[in-house]
């Protein structure tokens, strides 16, 4: 029997509690450990602020959005180094660590088990962006979110004959716009993979308008136009270094207008994205990438990520888990745009 400890680390996304769930029963069941969870991902373990996670703790949550134990964009090898989070885990008697989380702290995973801390990785973000595990959970939550906000800005659209703009997440890679605007018949989609100019949508604007349609523009927040150097980022950057995104769809709405004349409204989807219940898919998956990440500590293989392969959860290694995304190929872009316009 050994002590585990969870956390949940960087931006959230629906599915983190059924991963928690999996784990804690998985582990109780099947290998006869104890869990604490820790309260906002890394702080919590640099501040040894944790809470007991016994059976009755993970009663019910698989179907509840966000993460019970919180979470921070707290950077352990910045805020406090490998000495402080060994020092941490020793001093509570936790053996082993499952941290959930996205790139950033899944890169910060991976230097900790270089220094020795056993860690097992599950990936997580609602981007879909990472190269080592075919889908990540909390993708399918957010695309039905969107999709279903797109349908209600078409509604009133085609009320008023205007040009509607939906800006949806999507850091690096523009999954979500892509599957959530072919799923609501789109008129164009803008995804950072691809720099199209600004021509050539308001082109598409103007064709669907012609036909009688109130067009819909879906573009991702790192979409960059042709002749732009860079995505649209006003509000710096985060505790990993990274922009901070959004706000694109504001300036599409200006500059559509102004090329087509069309009546043009931006909606910005920001953070309804990552909230509420997660779809069925993703609490399956979730589910079992929390049974499997127990399933890797007990059998000591730390230093690694559970990942969905096919339809089969295996064990990837950090080093060739991280370091390369998941985008876009140009041939799911050209799929998408023979309906454009
Ligand atoms: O990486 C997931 C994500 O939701 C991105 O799509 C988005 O750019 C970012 O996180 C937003 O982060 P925050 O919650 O810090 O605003």
């Amino acid at each position: 029997m050994s002590r585990l400890g969870i956390l949940t680390s960087g931006g959230d996304c629906p599915g983190l509690n059924a991963v928690i769930r999996g784990a804690v029963l998985g582990g109780i069941i099947s290998h006869g450990h104890d869990f604490v969870g820790f309260r906002d991902g890394w702080r919590g373990v640099l501040e040894q602020d944790v809470v007991p996670l016994p059976r009755q703790a993970v009663r019910g949550i698989a179907r509840l959005g966000g993460t019970m134990l919180g979470t921070s964009r707290t950077n352990p090898l910045r805020d406090g180094g490998a000495d402080a989070v060994r020092d941490s885990l020793g001093a509570l008697g936790v053996d082993g660590l499952i941290a959930i989380g996205g790139e950033g702290t899944l890169a910060a995973a991976q230097e900790l088990s270089r220094q020795e801390v056993k860690v097992v990785g599950v990936p997580k973000t609602i981007d879909n962006d990472l190269d080592a595990t075919d889908v990540t959970f909390g993708f399918d939550t957010a695309v039905q979110t969107a999709t279903e906000a797109m349908d209600r800005l078409r509604t009133t659209g085609e009320s008023h004959h205007r040009c509607m703009i939906a800006e949806v997440m999507g850091r690096n890679a523009g999954w979500i716009a892509l599957h959530a605007g072919m799923a609501s018949g789109a008129h164009a989609i803008l995804i950072p993979e691809q720099r199209v100019p600004l021509a050539q949508v308001a082109g598409w604007v103007q064709s669907a308008r012609d036909r009688g349609r109130a067009p819909l523009v879906v573009v991702a927040e790192a979409f960059t136009p042709e002749g732009q150097e860079a995505p649209y980022s006003p509000r710096g950057l985060d505790a990993f270094g990274r922009p901070r995104l959004g706000g694109i769809g504001m300036l599409l709405e200006q500059e559509l207008q102004r090329l087509t004349g069309i009546e043009t409204r931006a909606t910005v989807l920001g953070h309804i994205q990552r909230g509420g219940a997660p779809t069925a898919f993703d609490r399956v998956l979730a589910t079992r990438l929390g049974l499997a990440a127990v399933d890797s500590a007990a059998s000591g293989r730390w230093g690694t990520m559970v990942s969905l392969r096919g339809t089969d959860i295996v064990n990837v290694d950090f080093a060739a888990a991280l370091g390369r995304l998941k985008t876009v190929p140009e041939d799911r872009y050209r799929e998408a745009a023979v309906l454009f316009g």
